[in-house]
């Protein structure tokens, strides 16, 4: 049977702002609670509010390891004022810009799993650029232009250990069926015709890869 998390974290990640589906979440928690056996940290890339974080969150408790979060906090393009995806509540009103930081914050509180996840606040690229050490998991779910689901996978991908486990997000093969772009389509053949990962699972938009081969 596959891993599935406790009725009180799927609870909060359905209670928690985001845009990820249940069955999606929980071939995430799937792919955190077996990477997590490999005894290394797990990173997201893409924060929000914390939604999927959560789920990686209590996959990282149970296995002893930390997860990781990267996001500057400011929104992707289609989060921005005037689009889609936008979230008026997202808005710090004393800067004028969007600031998901404090929800994410209390999304964690709330679930009691703070002491399991590391926060970084910054563009992908530059924590990428200064990172160098093994992940087990890299879960990419960024921004989705093709510039930065690009740098993402250039950027974490290559610190995906041998065995570990490369998630990416929102892969839509069918033009019509994309809301964001097909960016991370395009970076997730690329991971397959590296010959560095092999596909293990596909629920909904979310793709799971395996390490299995040296390089990206
Ligand atoms: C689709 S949302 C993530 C959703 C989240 N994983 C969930 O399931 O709830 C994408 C996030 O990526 C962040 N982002 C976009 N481009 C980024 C970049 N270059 N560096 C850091 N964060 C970025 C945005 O601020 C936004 O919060």
């Amino acid at each position: 049977m596959p891993a599935a998390p406790k009725p009180d974290i799927l609870a909060a990640f359905e209670a928690a702002k985001g845009f990820m589906p249940v069955d999606e979440g929980l071939a995430l928690y799937g792919a955190g609670v077996e990477a997590g056996e490999l005894g290394l940290p797990l990173l997201e890339v893409g924060t929000y509010c914390g939604r999927s974080t959560l789920l990686l969150a209590d996959a990282a408790r149970q296995a002893g390891v930390t997860a990781l979060t990267v996001d500057h906090h400011r929104g992707s393009e289609e989060q921005q004022p005037g689009w889609d995806y936008h979230d008026p509540e997202t808005v710090d009103p004393e800067v004028g810009l969007m600031d998901t930081l404090p929800a994410f914050r209390r999304t964690l509180h709330k679930a009691g799993l703070e002491e399991h996840v590391v926060a970084l606040v910054g563009r992908s690229p530059q924590v990428a650029k200064i990172w160098n050490s093994p992940l087990g998991l890299v879960f990419v779910d960024g921004g989705h232009t093709d510039e930065h689901a690009t740098a993402d996978y250039e950027g974490w991908a290559p610190h995906v250990a041998e065995g570990g486990l490369l998630v990416i997000h929102d892969v839509f093969p069918e033009p019509e069926d994309e809301f964001t772009g097909q960016a991370p389509y395009r970076v997730y053949l690329r991971a397959l015709e590296s010959g560095a990962f092999t596909e293990t699972s596909v629920t909904g938009s979310l793709r799971v890869l395996r390490r299995t081969g040296a390089g990206i």
